[in-house]
């Protein structure tokens, strides 16, 4: 069945877009710090070989699958496979899971709006580096600056999402990936020109072949995932709005591309900052919300107004970062209701608005009053993350190769991925790359899934 929907403009729309799901916190507070830990430049190549090999199939299928069916993540398999009740019901899952996760992304999300006030209201500068580290604890537990920030953060993706496909995540990422770039870029340059900034230089181009091990396989390739936010019903979705003359292989290999030049140009924007500031380098929220501020703080003393701009910028950063991949996941579930009941685009975001907002205070109050509510020892923050990132994600990935390879027929595939034998790279590429969803991602996706369990 055909729907009347909106399409992205043309192959630098989809790039753009799909690169604003793709790039945000994993890439800033997870890939640097990866690195570094698991064998610097061999990582990186371990981690590029990987994406070739397993997340960029993975890719072209979620991409294949969206614009085949010409719908968002819930309603897709079904639509390919309309006499199949499981794959109908499968759908559930790629509109659950993104929902889930932009309940908690936008806390983060809501954490970098209140540093970015912070930086604005120059508050690392005038603090010590020390009463600036201990900030961050104090500030995630008090219950009601977080919750505000939360609901800010959501509301405008929300409003973002509402404004439609073209005029609200196509313009939004038409404008802010360039900005992105060009912020981490002056981050970096200042950051490599500090003094001291050679041990981060070396921290992530040291290539350590010692530390590769078959787990950092299961690292590089969990990463890859996340980054390029496989298994969550984004890409399929947004691959519903590719038109059916784009080239889907290139606009997701150009995605990739962003995405770990992106990465690898944060990784060299905070880490030879961190070094310079003689601290350690760590993973996660405690990077940004800890680490970094420290280093501004500390700069502060002597270049305030250079230290003051930077921190601006950086949360600013990845405010806009989180901004564009948090509107990826929202527009899962307001494609969703907007198609399978007709409500307008506008009442489906403020129904996701409510459903994430709800949600998100749980995982907000986590750090706080409801930090002694723990599942499996995991407070509710981090047993979501866990369970979204851990098993939800890599079963939806699964069973998305797992559909191109083995229920939709070869030449269904084919003419989807070549444009009906249009486009001769990529008639050329096909079999390899068929061959690569069909038998290699799998077995990739279970290891990681088993690795995730016994590692
Ligand atoms: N890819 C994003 C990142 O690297 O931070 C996170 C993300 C976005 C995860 C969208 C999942 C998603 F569906």
């Amino acid at each position: 069945m055909e729907h009347q929907r909106e399409n992205f403009g043309g192959r630098l729309a989809v790039i753009l877009a799909m690169a604003g799901s793709a790039i945000g916190l994993g890439n800033i507070w997870r890939f640097p710090y990866m690195v570094g830990e698991h064998g610097g430049a061999a990582f990186v190549l371990i981690y590029i070989v990987c994406t070739l090999l397993v997340s960029l199939p993975l890719f072209v299928a979620e991409v294949t699958v969206g614009r085949k069916s010409h719908s968002s993540a819930r309603l897709a398999l079904g639509e390919l496979a309309p006499k199949s009740k499981f794959w109908k019901a499968f759908g559930f899952i790629l509109v659950f899971t993104p929902l889930l996760i932009a309940s908690y992304y936008s806390v983060i999300g809501g954490w970098s709006v209140s540093f970015f006030v912070k930086a604005c209201a120059l508050d690392f500068v005038k603090s010590s580096p020390d009463v600036v580290t201990g900030a961050f604890g104090s500030f995630i537990s008090s219950p009601w600056t977080p919750l505000i920030a939360h609901f800010a953060f959501l509301a405008a993706c929300c409003a973002i999402v509402a404004c439609g496909v073209k005029a609200g995540i196509e313009i939004f990422s038409k404008y802010s990936i360039p900005v992105l770039f060009l912020m981490v870029l002056v981050i970096l340059i200042y950051s490599v020109s500090l003094p001291g900034a050679g041990a981060g230089v070396k921290y992530l181009l040291k290539p350590d072949f010692s530390q590769i091990t078959p787990s950092t396989f299961a690292y590089a390739l969990g990463q890859s995932f996340y980054s390029l936010s496989l298994g969550m019903g984004c890409i399929i979705t947004y691959g519903s709005y590719v038109k059916r003359d784009e080239n889907i292989v290139a606009s997701s290999f150009g995605t990739a591309i962003s995405d770990l030049l992106f990465a690898i140009m944060a990784g060299f924007a905070i880490m030879p900052a961190v070094f310079s500031a003689g601290i350690e380098p760590g993973a996660g929220p405690s990077l940004i919300f800890q680490s970094v501020p420290f280093i501004f703080s500390k700069m502060g003393a002597t270049l305030p107004v250079v230290s003051s701009i930077c921190a601006i910028l950086f949360f600013l950063t990845i405010t806009v970062a989180a901004m564009t991949s948090c509107i990826s996941l929202i527009e899962v579930g307001v494609a969703y209701l907007h198609e399978k009941t007709r409500m307008s685009r506008p009442v489906a975001s403020a129904i996701i608005f409510v459903i994430c907002g709800v949600v998100g205070v749980f995982c907000s109050l986590s750090f706080g009053p409801l930090s002694d509510l723990q599942i499996m020892s995991k407070g509710i923050f981090d047993l979501l993350d866990w369970f979204a990132s851990n098993v939800l994600l890599l079963i939806a990935a699964f069973a998305v190769v797992v559909f191109v390879g083995f229920v939709l027929k070869r030449d269904e595939v084919r003419d989807e991925i070549t444009n009906s034998g249009t486009l001769k790279g990529c008639v050329k590429l096909f079999p390899v790359l068929y061959f690569l969803i069909k038998w290699v991602a799998p077995v990739a996706v279970l290891l990681i899934f088993i690795s995730n369990f016994i590692l």
